[in-house]
Parts: structure tokens; C-alpha cells; sequence
């Protein structure tokens, strides 16, 4: 499978560079001279390419190209015409300003899957450009992020991009088996507002409780604080049945991540109350039934927190594992960074890289069991332009000279003559 890959940032790089990860043939066209924006993003190490940049596009080949230059046009005509799936993330109606509409792809390749992401549907905002905590304002996120008393907050996890690039990787594969049975491609559009309410929908059905009463596994319930008319913001409430909250650990005073997520699991809870040291919570009309609990949560937390600030994150993980109760300690970026395990399996992969040397990323989360992903380094800009137009569309050397002159790929060459 091939990839026309016109996307930039992170949320199209996310979804070819899964597919890459597949083994699909990833050709990443870039803007002579500049290439995708984030090349130059957040840069660490001065002249070499961004982690930004290198963490997105790993496995791709890179090719330089003008795509408003008449030549450039033409060269991505070649390209439409030997590909299988268009993926793009331009702001909306760029790409059928380059005069790439879909009518115009479809009639050069008709088995070509055109995928897309924007910002939002068809509606009011359309024509919005938006990023990544755009959209989790957007799609209902932020609203239910945070706590109560403090105002709406974005998450570290990119849902809106990286979320929406697998949403879009998902899409493309369907389409594609899809184009095995009709022979033609389709469209495929993502909204990354659509895709984090996706992503949301445990607050969707919240709120559609709502009218059938307070949310009782909210900590506000059992607080006697009233609920508004729309989900609100949950702190470290589980979204799920069981009651969870997020603990102090020893340590905590100095370390910002000495904290483990507990969940009161209601099978577990006699464990719960054993380990605590509050074995009379087991009989107690109080504590030994769920509903009881709900409006306790506040207490109860705060009673199983004076034990887990006796012990570190990982004790309290070691000690409630063996007896089945679920907890999972607040890892930071370091401690997943040195993890043995992570590194073991392929999720967190050291890579190394001709300008910026050796640096870590996150390898396919996604593991087959007969199509192991290798993580390749990502392309310098432009660096199989040659090797793409040669070799993958058939030019002749002399014509690739004219493309180099022309301008569409580089820098026009200036002939002697004319440099004299
Ligand atoms: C992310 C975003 C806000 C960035 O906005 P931006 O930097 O202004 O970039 P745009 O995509 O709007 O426009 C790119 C311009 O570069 C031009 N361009 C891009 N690649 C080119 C190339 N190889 N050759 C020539 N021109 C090129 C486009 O034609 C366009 O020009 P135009 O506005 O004159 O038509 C916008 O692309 C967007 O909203 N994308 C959709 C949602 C999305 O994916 N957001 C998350 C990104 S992680």
C-alpha cells in the first residue's frame, strides 16, 4: 500500500506514521526549503530536526515538492495517480485551492481513498482552523476536565490529534477493504471535534442522566453539593461504577508524583477494609454495601489515603496486586522513560538519528504477533526526492534535472550563464 502524504503537525503524521508502521510505503510530500512546520518546532538540539517533528514520522520517505508550482502539479499528478490513499490535514479548502478537489483526484485515479481532517464537521465552524486543545474545548473534554471549583482544563493525553490521526487510520483501512469489494475509493473525514466527543461519550451518557437524578459516584453527591443542568467537572472521579480516587503516597510532599489511583472495587472491598486496618467497615451498615458508600466517598478516600501515605506508589501497588485490588501508581515521563519493561516490548524504542543522534519514542503500541513494527528513523527534508521521482515515478535523469530547475522541488539551480 502507498501513501500520498500531504498532512502536517500531528494529527495526519500520527495516522501515516501508524500506517508505516504497518508497512505501508509512506511518501511525505514537503514544502521545498521549510518541509512540515514542526521540523523547527520546539527545538533541542540546534540544525537537526525537532523531536517534534522526529517522534511523528518515523518509517516515511520525504520528498520535496511545490505543489502550486505548474511542474510541482505535475509531479503530484504522477504521485495521485500511483498511490492508494491521500492524507491531509490542511486548514479547510486548501486543498482544493492547489485545485486538488475530489472530483479532480477521483477522476485521475478512481481507486484512490481521499482522507481528511478538519477541525469540524459541516456547520457552523467549518472553515475553522483549530488545534489540538481547540478541540478538546470543542468536543467536550475540557468542560468535564478538572475539578469542580477551578476552571475547565485541557489533558497532557492529544486526543484531538493523535486521538483523531488513529480515528483516521481506522477509517482509511476500512475504506480500503471496502475498495476491494467495489474497486473504487471513497472519502474519508475526520472532525477532531467529533472524534474527542467520541472519545467523550462516558460524559454523554452522564449527562443524559442527569435528568433522571444526581450523579451518585460523583464526589459532589456525597458532598450535598447540587448538580447543574450540564456533566460537571469530575476531579479524579472514576467514570466508570467504581468508585476511584487519586491518593497521596509517602513522599508526597517533595515528589510531585507520589500518588497512586485507588479504586474501592466493590468486590474487593472486604480486602479493602482488611489492608487499611478497618476491618469493622466489612459488617458496618455504613460501609459494607456500595449504595452505602457512595455518599461517603470524600471519608472514605481520605481514610484509605492515611495508608497509602505510609507506604511509596509502588509498595501500595505491590501490596493491593497480590490481593486483587485494583490500583495503578501516577507514573511520570521519567519513570516510563527508564521502565525495562516498556523498552523490552518495542513501546519505548531508542532511535538513532544522522543530525540529532540518539533519542527515545514511542514505538507501535499496536503489536501483531506476525508483523512486528520496526521504528526507522524519519526522513531528513527532501531526502528521497530523487530516489522518488526515479525510481518510484519513472522519471529519466534529464527530466529530473528540469524538475530541480524548474524550481518545484528546490531552490531554482541557477546554469552559469545565468549566474555570470
Ligand atoms: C493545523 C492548521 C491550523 C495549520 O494552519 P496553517 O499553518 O495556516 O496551514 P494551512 O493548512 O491552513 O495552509 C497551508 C498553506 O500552505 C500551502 N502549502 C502546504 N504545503 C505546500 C506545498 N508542498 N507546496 C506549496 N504550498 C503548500 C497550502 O497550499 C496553504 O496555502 P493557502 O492558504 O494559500 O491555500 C490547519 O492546517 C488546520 O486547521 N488543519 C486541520 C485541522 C488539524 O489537523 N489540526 C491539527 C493539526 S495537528
Amino acid at each position: 500500500m502507498r501513501i500520498l502524504d500531504l498532512s502536517h503537525v500531528q494529527a495526519g503524521p500520527t495516522c501515516t506514521q501508524m500506517l508505516a508502521w504497518f508497512g505501508a510505503d509512506v511518501i511525505k510530500v514537503e514544502r521545498p526549503g521549510i518541509g512540515d512546520i514542526t521540523r523547527g518546532q520546539l527545538r533541542d538540539v540546534p540544525n537537526a530536526d525537532s523531536l517534534y517533528f522526529t517522534m511523528l514520522n518515523h518509517n516515511k520517505r520525504s520528498i520535496t515538492l511545490d505543489t502550486k508550482h505548474p511542474k510541482g502539479k505535475e509531479v503530484l499528478d504522477r504521485l495521485v495517480k500511483i498511490c492508494d490513499v491521500l492524507v491531509e490535514n490542511f486548514g479547510p479548502g486548501v486543498l482544493d485551492r492547489m485545485g486538488y478537489t475530489w472530483e479532480y483526484i477521483h477522476k485521475l485515479n478512481p481507486r484512490m481513498i481521499v482522507a481528511s481532517i478538519k477541525g469540524f464537521g459541516p456547520g457552523p465552524y467549518e472553515d475553522c482552523k483549530v488545534y489540538e486543545n481547540i478541540a478538546q474545548c470543542a468536543g467536550g473534554a475540557a468542560s468535564t476536565t478538572g475539578f469542580r471549583e477551578g476552571p475547565p482544563l485541557v489533558t497532557g493525553a492529544q486526543i484531538g490529534d493523535s486521538g483523531n490521526g488513529l480515528h483516521l487510520s481506522i477509517g482509511i483501512i476500512t475504506a480500503l477493504y471496502q475498495r476491494l469489494r467495489t474497486g473504487r475509493g471513497q472519502r474519508v473525514n475526520i472532525a477532531m471535534q467529533d472524534g474527542v466527543l467520541n472519545l467523550c461519550r462516558v460524559k454523554l451518557r452522564d449527562q443524559q442522566r442527569l435528568k433522571h437524578g444526581p450523579l451518585t459516584e460523583y464526589r459532589q453527591f456525597g458532598e450535598g453539593i447540587p448538580f447543574g443542568k450540564a456533566v460537571p467537572r469530575s476531579g479524579n472521579d472514576s467514570g466508570g461504577g467504581q468508585p476511584g480516587w487519586i491518593l497521596k503516597c509517602k513522599g508526597w510532599e517533595n515528589d510531585p508524583d507520589a500518588y497512586i489511583y485507588f479504586i474501592t472495587q466493590a468486590p474487593v472491598w472486604e480486602a479493602i477494609c482488611d489492608v487499611i486496618g478497618k476491618p469493622e467497615w466489612k459488617t458496618h451498615p455504613d460501609y459494607a454495601k456500595p449504595p452505602a458508600r457512595l455518599p461517603r466517598l470524600k471519608h472514605i478516600f481520605a481514610t484509605i489515603e492515611q495508608w497509602t501515605m505510609t507506604k511509596d506508589k509502588f509498595e501500595v501497588m505491590e501490596i493491593c496486586n497480590k490481593i486483587d485490588i485494583p490500583v495503578g501508581p501516577i507514573l511520570s515521563m521519567k519513570d516510563l522513560a527508564e521502565e525495562p519493561s516498556l523498552r523490552k516490548t518495542g513501546t519505548v524504542v531508542e532511535v538513532d538519528h544522522p543530525t540529532r543522534g540518539k533519542y527515545l519514542s514511542v514505538g507501535n503500541p499496536i503489536k501483531l504477533s506476525d508483523s512486528i513494527s520496526e521504528v526507522k528513523r524519519s526522513p531528513l527534508l527532501g531526502e528521497h526526492t530523487e530516489e522518488i521521482l526515479g525510481k518510484v515515478l519513472g522519471y529519466s535523469a534529464k527530466d529530473i534535472t528540469e524538475i530541480k530547475q524548474s524550481g518545484a522541488v528546490s531552490a531554482p539551480q541557477k546554469t552559469r550563464s545565468a549566474a555570470a
